[in-house]
């Protein structure tokens, strides 16, 4: 490890983000009611042009009446591309609740893309004398963002977790695909008259969660279109876990429970990581660095993957 130790991410949990339009205020309390960790009410791109204002304004009104209970509490503003975006910071920062948790930016595309957001924020934050301030999420779903990734992750102290939006990210890749996550039919291996699906979204996702890891960010998988297909959507969460994100999109309240499911540590990983750092501690007992678990090697690097799994469980536990 470089003398520069790596930041935590923020402690609380992220398993699954639940999207809905706010221009669709009868799914808010549904929305409430679900067990997704995080509510992403949207302004972007599931709102028509002409509802906008109406969306804010559901919204706005959304944080005071509903009850969100310990749900992180996120509103999506439009692009920086759009003349959506500045009004959208600026009534919701004058008018939402101190429910209001977070503001997701789409679309970044450099730090400075995060830089005019945050100073916007800290304008009407410190003009209104608002108490708590309000953190930001990014969806990375562009070239320019996976480009500049890393300068986006160490962009601003307010940033707490950065997506993979995988429908936007092909589009401007060029990519020859209307698919939304998960695997592609064109995206295979062919050996012997078979064929192997390998995963178009693996480079962007391990770059976002090197990133992420690197500035104390939550890596976080995005949308999965086929609603139908929950053993996809299933597949996709699992090889985003195993890559080290915390957590995917549900974009129709099914997904909910998969995402919750595939992101809790399982029981048999739980006590298999608290195996591992028994066996650990007991060799260290007798001053040895490496022992023997289940015919695997176990050393110092064993130790800190188990903690990675005991932390996560016992977060989302307490959370
Ligand atoms: N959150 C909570 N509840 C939702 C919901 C959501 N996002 N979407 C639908 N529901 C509710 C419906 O109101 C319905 O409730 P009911 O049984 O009490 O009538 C139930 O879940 C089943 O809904 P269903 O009929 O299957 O879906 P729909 O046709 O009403 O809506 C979508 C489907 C995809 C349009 C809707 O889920 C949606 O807008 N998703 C989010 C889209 C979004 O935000 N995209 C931006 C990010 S990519
Ligand atoms: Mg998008």
């Amino acid at each position: 490890m470089s003398f520069r130790l790596q930041p935590a991410a923020p402690a609380r949990p992220n398993r699954c983000q639940l999207f809905g339009p706010g221009s669709r205020p009868a799914i808010f309390e549904k929305m409430s009611a679900s067990d997704a960790d995080v509510i992403n009410l949207d302004l972007e791109d599931s709102v028509a042009p002409s509802d906008k204002d109406e969306a804010r304004r559901n919204i706005i009104q959304a944080t005071h009446d509903v009850d969100w209970g310990t749900k992180y509490l996120t509103v999506r503003i439009n692009g920086l591309d759009t003349p959506y975006w500045y009004r959208d910071v600026v009534d919701l920062l004058e008018n939402a609740s101190d429910r209001l948790d977070q503001i997701m930016i789409p679309k970044v595309g450099c730090a400075a893309d995060v830089y005019a957001v945050d100073a916007l924020v800290t304008a009407v934050e410190s003009a209104k004398a608002r108490r708590k301030p309000i953190s930001l999420e990014v969806i990375i779903e562009t070239a320019a963002g996976i480009a500049h990734v890393e300068e986006i992750a160490a962009s601003s102290p307010r940033l707490q977790a950065m997506s993979l939006g995988a429908a936007d990210f092909a589009a401007s890749m060029g990519m020859q695909t209307t698919g939304i996550g998960g695997t592609q039919e064109n995206y295979y291996m062919h050996r012997e008259g078979e064929k192997f699906w390998s995963d178009p979204w693996h480079w962007a996702q391990a770059a976002i969660v090197a990133a992420c890891r690197t500035h104390g960010v939550l890596p976080v998988d995005g949308p999965f279109g086929d609603l139908r297909d929950d053993e996809g959507y299933r597949a996709q969460a699992r090889r985003s876990a195993t890559l080290g994100m915390v957590g995917k999109w549900a974009i129709h309240p099914k997904q909910v429970a998969i995402a919750n499911e595939v992101f809790t540590p399982s029981h048999e990983a739980v006590t298999e990581a608290r195996e591992i750092l028994a066996a650990m501690a007991q060799a260290q007992a007798i001053g040895a660095g490496a022992a023997v678990y289940k015919g695997r090697l176990v050393d110092l690097a064993s130790v800190r993957q188990a903690e990675v799994i005991v932390r996560q469980s016992e977060m989302i536990v307490a959370g």
